[in-house]
């Protein structure tokens, strides 16, 4: 087993890499001691992310998923780390220099209520990207809008459509035709369903694999459901307050989770009871997430997870387990991981 898991070659396969990656948030502090409070939204994070695969992100609410996704696009300044895209150093690169780099990686939003301005038609919308970046002459991007409505399931009738005016699944689909826009490589999709009906969620999710297969996109696709990432995910990281806790490929995450945290977080997934089930089978054994994620600004010493961990042993307040690669490949950051290292 290494400890390191920082990429050891230059892979030309990688298309993003995270090395050490953190975000700090400086809070005002209270009145009486002013001493400024830290919040650690992303807290050293190390990851690849290979041309044409997925990779998932999980973990609860406040985990810092969206931080790192922003961060992963460089549409915040990171605090401290490294962040590579298509073989360029991004980190510190500045708004000019950033600015050809920029139409390579988009983003989609949760919300596309509130990510899409209520006063421009769709058709402006989705050309706004392509003005930005001198796409073409007003007839080429005429053209271009038309094609992208056309490869997300929109037809040209819905052009001249205000935001209100569409569905929720539809709104979403603007939003991707925004993104696809600049023919990106990299799209981080930050719970892009989440805010859908459960019924449109399953045609939004095949779009984004159809759209993969099209164009061999690469997706950071976050969300706090790992039912959806699940489906969708070559790889997935679990995140626990800032950090990653566990990174595996799907099959062998959902096969048996090494962290207790992707554990729990597994046994809150619903089972879904069809009738056809046998009745006598074993039932998964279900962990119980007791507790909220405990606030970042005041992180507990140890292992952050060790305060909600049903496995917790005193080493566990003590000292913090890194994230530690396994030589087939599973990286999980626990003193007692619940399977074996291999
Ligand atoms: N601009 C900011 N200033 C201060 N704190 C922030 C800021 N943005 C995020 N945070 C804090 O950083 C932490 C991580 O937030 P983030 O939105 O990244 O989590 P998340 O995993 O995406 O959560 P959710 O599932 O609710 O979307 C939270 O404690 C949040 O309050
Ligand atoms: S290090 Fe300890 S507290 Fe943390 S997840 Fe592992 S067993 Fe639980
Ligand atoms: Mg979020």
């Amino acid at each position: 087993m290494t400890t390191d898991p920082r990429p050891r070659t230059d892979d030309p396969g990688v298309l993003l890499r995270a090395t050490d990656v953190t975000k700090h948030y400086a809070l005002r502090g209270d009145s009486l001691t002013r001493r400024r409070k830290v919040l650690r939204a992303v807290d050293g994070v190390s990851l690849e992310v290979r041309g044409g695969e997925t990779l998932g992100i999980v973990g609860e609410s406040g985990c810092g998923k969206s931080t790192l996704g922003r961060c992963l696009v460089r549409l915040t300044d990171i605090t401290g780390g490294r962040v590579e895209f298509d073989g360029q150093d991004i980190t510190t690169l500045s708004a000019r220099r950033l600015r050809p780099v920029r139409p390579g990686m988009q983003l989609v939003f949760q919300d596309p209520q509130a990510s899409l301005n209520p006063r421009r038609r769709a058709g402006d919308i989705v050309a706004e990207p392509l003005l930005i970046h001198r796409y073409g002459d007003s007839a080429a991007v005429r053209r271009r809008v038309a094609e992208l409505f056309d490869v997300v399931g929109l037809s040209a009738a819905h052009l001249d459509r205000y935001p209100h005016e569409f569905s929720g699944g539809q709104r979403q689909r603007i939003g991707i035709a925004r993104a696809l826009a600049t023919s990106p490589k990299l799209i981080v999709a930050d719970e892009p369903v989440s805010a859908l009906d459960v019924s449109i969620q399953a045609q939004v999710l095949n779009l984004f694999a159809d759209l993969q297969d099209e164009f061999g996109l690469t997706y950071v696709f976050i969300a706090h459901d790992l039912g959806v990432v699940r489906h969708v995910s070559d790889r997935i990281a679990v995140m626990y307050l800032g950090e990653i806790v566990e990174l595996a490929d799907t099959e062998t995450l959902y096969g048996a989770p090494a962290h207790p945290y992707t554990e729990a977080l597994m046994s809150a997934v619903p089972e879904i009871d069809d009738g056809t089930g046998d009745p006598q089978a074993p039932r998964r054994e279900r962990i119980v997430l007791t507790g909220d994620v405990p606030d970042p600004v005041a992180r507990p010493a140890g292992c952050a997870f060790h305060t909600r961990c049903p496995y917790a042993r005193e080493l566990c307040a003590v000292e913090r387990p890194r994230l530690a690669v396994t030589p087939s490949g599973r990286a999980v950051a626990c003193h007692y991981p619940l399977v074996a290292a291999g």
